[in-house]
């Protein structure tokens, strides 16, 4: 199976950010990842609502947002008036993660829940028949850039494993410091989505690096 590209428009050159969503408009990219930082549950900012509203004007593709935020259901409406096709939650903040995820679809929204590298799977058993994704950080998440967590692979085998026993169509988002080198042994663990940023937005040619993530599988 072919996967589901996700290109990280936290990497895209602000400066040239028209252009760079019409290039994921262009590209065999399927959605445009979102990253959302609050500076308390990640140290980093990244950008709001005005932001977003100019990335939701110019993309023809599905927004998914990824809120790095505490809190997150204070915002949950206003991204979806932004245009969110799906949003993320992460669970280390979500103290009643089963009312958010309900809240959630009851908008109309695809929900997903994000999970930090040290936090366990397994946590998810009760809920991942009700999500439409999960997302495994493997990278502390705040920043683009970083390296790949090599125990990833198997913790995507093991919730593959969980989403199998419990028929959940429920989809694995792999997400930071995914390229080209661990691409293949990710989708062959079981991931669905790869979320690239910087492997994208630096290389010489980003239409062409998108392709090529695109046809492995
Ligand atoms: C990290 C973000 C990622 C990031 C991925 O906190 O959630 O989505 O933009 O970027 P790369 O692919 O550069 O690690
Ligand atoms: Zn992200």
């Amino acid at each position: 199976m072919k996967p589901i590209i996700a290109p990280s428009v936290l990497s895209a050159n602000f400066g040239n950010l028209h252009r760079d969503c019409v290039m994921i408009n262009e590209s065999q990219a399927d959605w445009f990842h979102i990253d959302i930082m609050d500076g308390l549950f990640v140290p980093n900012l990244s950008f709001g609502f005005p932001v977003l509203k100019s990335i939701q004007q110019v993309a023809t593709k599905p927004l998914d947002v990824h809120l790095m935020i505490v809190d997150p259901d204070r915002y949950l409406e206003t991204f979806k008036d932004h245009g969110a096709w799906q949003i993320s939650v992460h669970i280390e903040v979500c103290t009643h993660l089963h009312r958010t995820v309900q809240k959630i679809k009851s908008m109309g929204v695809k929900a997903g829940v994000a999970v930090n590298p040290h936090t366990l799977v397994t946590l998810l058993e009760d809920i991942i028949g009700d999500l439409d994704l999960v997302i495994l950080m493997s990278v502390n998440p705040g920043f683009g850039g970083q390296k790949f967590i090599e125990r990833t692979y198997e913790k995507t085998a093991r919730l593959k494993e969980m989403i199998v026993k419990t028929s959940s169509s429920c989809l694995i988002e792999i997400d930071g410091g995914v390229n080209n080198e661990n691409a293949p042994r990710l989708i062959q663990a079981g991931a669905d989505v790869l979320v690239a940023g910087n492997f994208v937005f630096s290389s010489a040619n980003p239409k062409e690096t998108i392709a090529a993530l695109k046809s492995i599988g």
